[in-house]
């Protein structure tokens, strides 16, 4: 059995009066895509958000090989070194866009690593390469399409040489005829080995790239399985429901 890289264990996030996330417990391995699924509000961004440590659960474990995060206890350069290896992409991008694609790609390892703008700029430039825009590198993110905005996201992400991608629905914001190019980036990834976390829609893209679906309901991980088990032939009523209702 491979390495459990990242798991969270009990994890509760509460919003005023809102119980969002109701304790959940999430293994990742290395190398493994796990698929997130369930209906809107259900709490798979907090999830991811609370992995990622943009929310701070208020109960529960968070662990790294094996090791619990102190996360009530970290300084904000722990913070910044445990959002690094757990690269996240939004579904709107989020690019800084008073600067250049490559510079959106430049920005974390040079604030937060410490690294050289030159060699920086070195590394971007390869990225963007990667994700098909180096003809793009010195474009602004007002000048490219959604499909290009979500590659330089991706690319930024990679940057900081994440040990798991956590992505948050990034098709959803684009259109269709972009949708696919997104997702074949992703899963070549995947196929390099990358691990990664993926809320999605997308039943076709998680049949063909996720190892283990979790089908989340109401703050909980309500199923979880093999990719095929779970979207074929959930035993669970919601997400049964929820299954059928995707695929129409
Ligand atoms: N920062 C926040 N403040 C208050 N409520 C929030 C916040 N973030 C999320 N929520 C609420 O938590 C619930 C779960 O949200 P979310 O995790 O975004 O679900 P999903 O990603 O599954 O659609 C929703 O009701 C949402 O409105
Ligand atoms: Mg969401």
């Amino acid at each position: 059995m491979s390495e459990v890289l990242f798991e969270a264990r009990g994890v509760h996030k509460s919003f005023g009066d809102l119980h969002v996330l109701k304790g959940v417990d999430l293994k990742v391995k290395k190398h493994e895509v796990v698929t997130l699924i369930g209906p809107s509000g259900s709490g798979k961004s907090t999830l991811l958000r609370c992995m990622n440590l943009l929310e701070t659960p208020d109960e529960g474990e968070l662990l790294w090989q094996g090791e619990t995060l102190g996360y009530r206890a970290m300084t904000p350069a722990q913070i910044n070194g445990h959002r690094a290896r757990t690269g996240m992409v939004f579904q709107h991008f989020n690019l800084f866009p008073h600067r250049r694609a490559i510079e959106n790609v430049m920005e974390g390892p040079v604030t937060v690593k410490g690294v050289s703008k030159a060699k920086a700029r070195e590394t971007a430039f390869q990225l963007l390469d990667r994700v098909g825009l180096a003809d793009k590198a010195e474009a602004w993110p007002a000048q490219l399409s959604g499909g290009q905005k979500q590659r330089v996201a991706i690319a930024r992400a990679l940057a900081m040489k994440p040990d798991v991608l956590l992505l948050d629905e990034v098709t959803s914001a684009l259109d269709v005829e972009l949708i696919a190019g997104i997702n074949e980036l992703l899963a070549d990834l995947a196929s390099e080995g990358m691990t990664m976390v993926v809320v999605t829609h997308d039943i076709n893209f998680a049949k063909r790239a996720s190892n283990r679906v979790c089908f989340m309901d109401e703050g909980r991980i309500v199923e979880r399985g093999l990719t095929e088990q779970v979207i074929d032939n959930p035993q669970a009523e919601r997400a049964r429901e929820f299954m059928a209702a995707l695929t129409g």
